[in-house]
């Protein structure tokens, strides 16, 4: 969907349909509304009298105008209940209109700033997550659809009415919608591919076109430089797939950042996750194509730096490979030194998200960063803990998981703390080798992070995100269609982009 500005008088505005959001019945028209009811649409005025529609969250009526108008239809989308309006809600009020819009088959829609008049946000975030929220909604998979798509898209065209000229700041808003959209929608294509067509070598070409688009460094190691190096856990993993593994190191530098110490993402990159010799029941197994979700989101988030040129150096760092069952495959029980010099008691090849993570967070270190965060579908015991509306968010500094935790909730993508103390060590203590790769069953989030931090010093800001619940929907969110979610995208450019303003001890 295209989106344009169109500044005019009201009465001029033109549109196969006009998209107005409203508080739930009494407090129905919000300022913009009832304006352009007044002067525009007052034959609106009596319908929306009628009880049909009563602004209930994501409620969505259709109304059409008396023949003749400039605008034949009016979508109204409700907002719930005044007080209770927060973002999380207006982006999935503007999902529904739109996608009401597609089913109705509109081909201009216009959306006018008044819509956003009167509703408790600055203009600037209204309009960004307005617009986020509805192109977030109308996006589709369609990688392997050959039946039943015309290529036709329904709105073609979304149009931006205001009055008088919005201003650079209102304009700046819709090109950073587009940059964090493309972001988003490039981590959800590569985890809702199949595992079959996003291999490692895929996220390899999906880092080079990066590259190539925004003048990236990229360094492609591949599993054989990796074990070299001393990799001995990534290797480990890479050992059971025939298909060839790599670690890939993305940078963002920008002129004038490149001697800065750079934040650095690092993102879980298993394209398939069958367990290993540790074999996953067959049930629901084929979810384990976007157990690459971290290095996904990390894609995502170099998509929004380079498109928006962000002055930050970041490096994102994503070890791929699958994780298969073979005669070469890692056993439990084997012994893997890693990167670190820390060896490590494979107990479950199914924990190999750890064993990637691990060798790729110590690689992280030579870039002296500033802050390391890591993206992982690390444990189902996170999905128990906190389902799917909130990531596992776990890290050595209190101030730099709260920062972190607000950015979340003000983008969409929301992460919840979990202890990280040093006595869930006691599970992972290994007679044979430094520790194990797992303990029992309980804490397994915590343990998880616990694994992760051995290899990271206390002098470096970590956060690791375990996003194991909120990277795949089941359920149509309508402003997050059934997918993969691209959860962590946003976050990470929120982080690039103020990192200076968070003070982290
Ligand atoms: N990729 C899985 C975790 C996962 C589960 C991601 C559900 C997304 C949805 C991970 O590699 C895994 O298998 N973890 C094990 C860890 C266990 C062996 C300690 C798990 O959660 O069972
Ligand atoms: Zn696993
Ligand atoms: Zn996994």
């Amino acid at each position: 969907m295209e989106i344009q500005w169109k500044t005019a008088s009201l009465g001029s505005w033109e549109a196969d349909g006009i998209v107005f959001l409203a508080f739930e019945k009494p407090a129905l028209l919000p300022s913009g509304l009832g304006r352009w009811v007044e002067q525009q649409a007052r034959w609106l005025r009596d319908l929306l009298d009628l009880d049909d529609f009563q602004g209930k969250h994501q409620q969505v009526a259709a109304y059409y105008a008396p023949p003749g108008g400039r605008i034949p239809r009016v979508v109204c989308v409700g907002l719930g209940p005044e007080a209770k309006l927060d973002l999380f809600k207006l982006r999935s009020a503007v999902a529904a209109g739109l996608r009401k819009c597609r089913e109705m088959k509109l081909r201009r829609v216009a959306f006018p700033l008044m819509a956003l008049e009167g509703l408790p946000f600055l203009p600037q975030t209204a309009l960004r997550e307005s617009l986020l929220g509805g192109l977030s909604g109308l996006y589709r998979y369609t990688g392997f659809k050959t039946r039943d798509l015309n290529g036709e898209e329904f709105p073609e065209l979304l149009v931006l009415t205001t009055e008088t000229d919005p201003g650079d700041s209102l304009r700046d808003e819709v090109e950073a919608c587009r940059a964090l959209m493309a972001g988003v929608a490039l981590a959800r294509d590569l985890a809702s591919a199949p595992a079959n067509e996003a291999t490692p070598s895929h996220l390899v070409a999906a880092a080079r076109r990066l590259s190539d688009a925004y003048g990236f460094k990229l360094h492609v190691m591949d599993v054989e430089e990796a074990r070299n190096l001393g990799m001995g856990a990534f290797a480990a993993v890479a050992q059971g797939s025939r298909e060839p593994a790599y670690l890939i190191v993305l940078e963002h530098a920008p002129p004038g950042t490149e001697s800065d110490r750079p934040l650095v993402f690092v993102g879980k990159g298993i394209t398939f996750d069958t367990g290993g010799i540790s074999l996953k029941p067959g049930d629901k197994m084929e979810a384990m194509k976007h157990d690459m979700a971290g290095a996904a989101a990390v894609l995502g988030a170099f998509e929004v730096l380079g498109r928006e040129s962000i002055p930050r150096r970041v490096i994102g760092i994503m070890p791929c490979t699958e994780n298969m069952p073979d005669g070469k495959a890692y056993k439990p029980g084997d012994v893997v030194r890693s990167l670190s010099g820390l060896t490590i008691e494979v107990i479950s090849t199914d924990a190999e998200g750890r064993m990637v993570l691990c060798d790729a967070l110590t690689y992280s270190q030579r870039f002296d960063p500033c802050a390391i965060v890591d993206l992982a579908t690390l444990t189902g015991a996170c999905v128990v803990a906190l389902g799917h509306h909130f990531a596992g968010i776990l890290g050595n500094r209190e101030g730099f998981v709260r920062a972190v935790q607000d950015i979340g909730w003000e983008v969409g993508d929301r992460v919840w703390p979990l202890p990280l103390y040093d006595f869930y060590f006691e599970g992972i203590k290994s007679d044979v080798a430094d520790f194990k790769n797992v303990g029992d069953r309980s804490g397994g989030a915590i343990v998880g992070g616990i694994f992760l931090q051995q290899f990271i010093p206390d002098t470096i800001p970590w956060i690791h995100l375990d996003i194991a619940g909120t990277a795949w929907t089941t359920k149509d969110l309508i402003a997050i269609p059934q997918g993969a979610t691209g959860f962590g995208v946003r976050i990470l450019v929120e982080l690039a982009r103020r990192w200076h303003a968070i003070a982290v001890e």
